[in-house]
C-alpha cells in the first residue's frame, strides 16, 4: 500500500428536504453574503432557486446571484462571477447545480480578488493561493466536485478545455438532497453514473499494486452504482435509488477510493481517460463528459490491459462474476480450440470490457465517438490539447505517448 494523504475536509448534509436548511447552515458556520451560482433554468424550472433563496431570507444570508452556467463551464462567465463577487462583497459563493455550475463557483472562488487574467489558473501560469468558501447544493450525482479538489474550465477562444486542482476549493458544505435529482433526464442520470464509475475507476486502474481495503471500497460503490441505476432508469422517482447514487458520486471522487493506489507526489490515479475525455468536451461543448467517457473508457481498456492484466481480473470478478475459466475444472466439450493460460485470461478481460461498455451502453450511452459528432477530422485537435493539458506522454497504468491517444481515438471512431 503506497504512502498517502487523505483529507475531506467538507461537511455533508444529506437527505430529504436539506435544501431548506442551506440558510441556517450557512448563517450557523458565520457567512452573511452569498453569491449563487446556476446553470441554464433547470433549478429556476423545479422551484430549488426559490427554495434555496426562501432559506437564506429567512436565516439572514443576504445573496446576489449569476445564472446561466453552460455544460462545460466557460472562463468568461468564470471572469464575469469574479467581478461580482468583488463589487457584491460576498462571503461565500454558492453553486446550486451540477458540476458544471460548481466548477464555474469554484473558478470565481479562486479568482476573485487576483489582479491577473482568471485563466491563469488553468494555464499554470498561476497557483491557487486564496479562495472564497464555497458551499453547494447539488443538483445531479455526476462529477463529484461537491467533494474534489479539482476544477474544471473550457477556454473556447482557445479551443482548451483544462483542470485546476488545489485543495483551497474543496467546498466547506455540500447539501445532498437526493429528491432534487428525481428531475433528471434519463440522459444525464445515465451520464453522471458513467462519470461516477469512472472516478472509481481511474483511481483503480493506477498501476499500483492492489490494495485490499480500497478495491472492496471500489468495487463496491461500483456494483452498487450499477443496482441502483437499473432501478432509476425504470422508477425515476425512487428515492432510495437517487440517495445511493447521490452519496456514491460523492465517494467517488473525494479521494476515498484511491487511499494506498496513488504514487506519492502524483495524482490518485491514472487520469488518461479523464484526460482524453477533456479533448473530446473542448472539441464539442455540447458533448456531455460522462457520454464522452462511456466510450473512451472501454477503447483505452483494451488498449492498455496487457500491462496489469491482474487488475482486470479483479475488477472482472469483483464487479461482474467474471473468473477466467480454468481447464482444470471447468467443462470445456462445447469449445473446440485448445484454452490456454492466457487465452483464459485475455477472454476473461475481454468480457470484462464488453460487459462494462454494455452497460454504459444499456443506460443510452454512446459507444462510439461517432455518435458523439467527432470525427477522424477532429482528431489533431484533440491531440494538440493534449498536448498542452498533459504533455508528450501520461497515465501511470501504463504510460501513453501522443500515438497512443490517437490510437484510442481511433479505434473509437
Ligand atoms: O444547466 P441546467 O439548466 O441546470 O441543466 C443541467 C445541464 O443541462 C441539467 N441538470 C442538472 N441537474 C438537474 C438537471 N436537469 C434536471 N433536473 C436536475 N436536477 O443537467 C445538465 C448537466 O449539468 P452539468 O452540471 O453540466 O453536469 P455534471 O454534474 O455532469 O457536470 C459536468 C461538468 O463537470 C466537470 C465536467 O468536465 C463537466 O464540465 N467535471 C468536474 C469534476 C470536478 N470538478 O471534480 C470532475 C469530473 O471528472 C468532471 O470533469
Ligand atoms: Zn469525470
Amino acid at each position: 500500500m503506497n504512502n498517502f494523504t487523505f483529507c475531506s475536509p467538507t461537511k455533508f448534509v444529506f437527505g430529504r428536504s436539506v435544501t431548506d436548511t442551506v440558510g441556517a447552515e450557512l448563517a450557523e458556520a458565520g457567512y452573511r453574503r452569498a453569491l449563487i451560482v446556476y446553470g441554464q433554468g433547470s433549478v429556476v424550472r423545479t422551484g430549488t432557486l426559490d427554495r434555496v433563496k426562501a432559506s437564506l431570507d429567512a436565516a439572514g444570508v443576504s445573496h446576489v446571484e449569476l445564472g446561466g452556467v453552460r455544460p462545460n463551464p466557460e472562463i468568461a462567465l468564470v471572469r464575469e462571477g469574479a467581478a461580482l463577487a468583488e463589487h457584491e462583497q460576498v462571503d461565500i459563493v454558492l453553486p446550486v447545480g451540477g458540476g458544471s455550475a460548481m466548477d464555474c463557483a469554484k473558478g470565481i472562488a479562486i479568482a476573485t480578488g487576483y489582479t491577473g487574467d482568471a485563466w491563469d489558473f488553468w494555464s499554470k501560469k498561476a497557483t491557487v493561493e486564496h479562495c472564497l468558501p464555497i458551499a453547494t447544493v447539488v443538483t445531479i450525482p455526476a462529477s463529484g466536485s461537491e467533494a474534489s479538489n479539482s476544477c474544471v474550465i473550457s477556454n473556447d477562444a482557445e479551443g482548451l478545455k483544462s483542470g485546476c486542482n488545489s485543495e483551497l476549493i474543496r467546498p466547506k458544505i455540500a447539501f445532498l438532497d437526493p429528491e432534487l435529482t428525481f428531475t433528471l433526464p434519463p440522459y444525464q442520470t445515465a451520464a453522471g453514473v458513467t462519470d461516477m464509475i469512472a472516478h472509481i475507476m481511474e483511481r483503480f486502474f493506477s498501476g499500483e499494486p492492489a490494495v485490499g481495503a480500497t478495491d472492496n471500497i471500489a468495487c463496491g460503490l461500483i456494483r452498487a452504482a450499477i443496482d441502483a441505476a437499473h432501478i432509476v432508469m425504470d422508477e425515476p422517482e425512487n428515492y432510495d435509488a437517487r440517495a445511493e447514487l447521490m452519496w456514491i458520486g460523492t465517494l467517488a471522487h473525494n479521494g476515498l477510493a484511491g487511499c494506498g493506489l496513488g504514487i506519492p507526489g502524483m495524482r490518485d490515479g491514472d487520469w488518461s481517460c479523464h484526460g482524453m475525455e477533456h479533448e473530446v468536451s473542448a472539441a464539442d461543448p455540447r458533448i456531455t463528459h460522462g457520454a464522452g467517457l462511456a466510450v473512451i473508457f472501454p477503447a483505452w481498456m483494451r488498449h492498455v490491459w496487457k500491462s496489469h492484466p491482474e487488475r482486470f481480473l479483479t475488477f472482472g470478478a469483483e464487479v461482474f462474476g467474471i473468473e477466467p475459466i480454468d481447464p482444470e475444472v471447468d467443462d470445456l466439450s462445447a469449445i473446440d480450440e485448445k484454452i490456454t493460460p492466457e487465452r483464459a485470461v485475455h477472454d476473461a478481460v475481454e468480457a470484462t470490457i464488453d460487459e462494462l461498455q454494455d452497460f454504459f451502453m444499456s443506460m443510452g450511452m454512446p459507444s462510439t465517438l461517432g455518435e458523439l459528432g467527432i470525427t477522424e477530422g477532429d482528431i489533431d485537435q484533440m491531440i494538440r490539447g493534449l498536448r498542452v493539458n498533459r504533455g508528450e506522454s501520461f497515465g501511470t497504468f501504463r504510460k501513453l505517448t501522443l500515438e497512443d491517444a490517437r490510437a484510442i481515438y481511433e479505434s473509437a471512431l
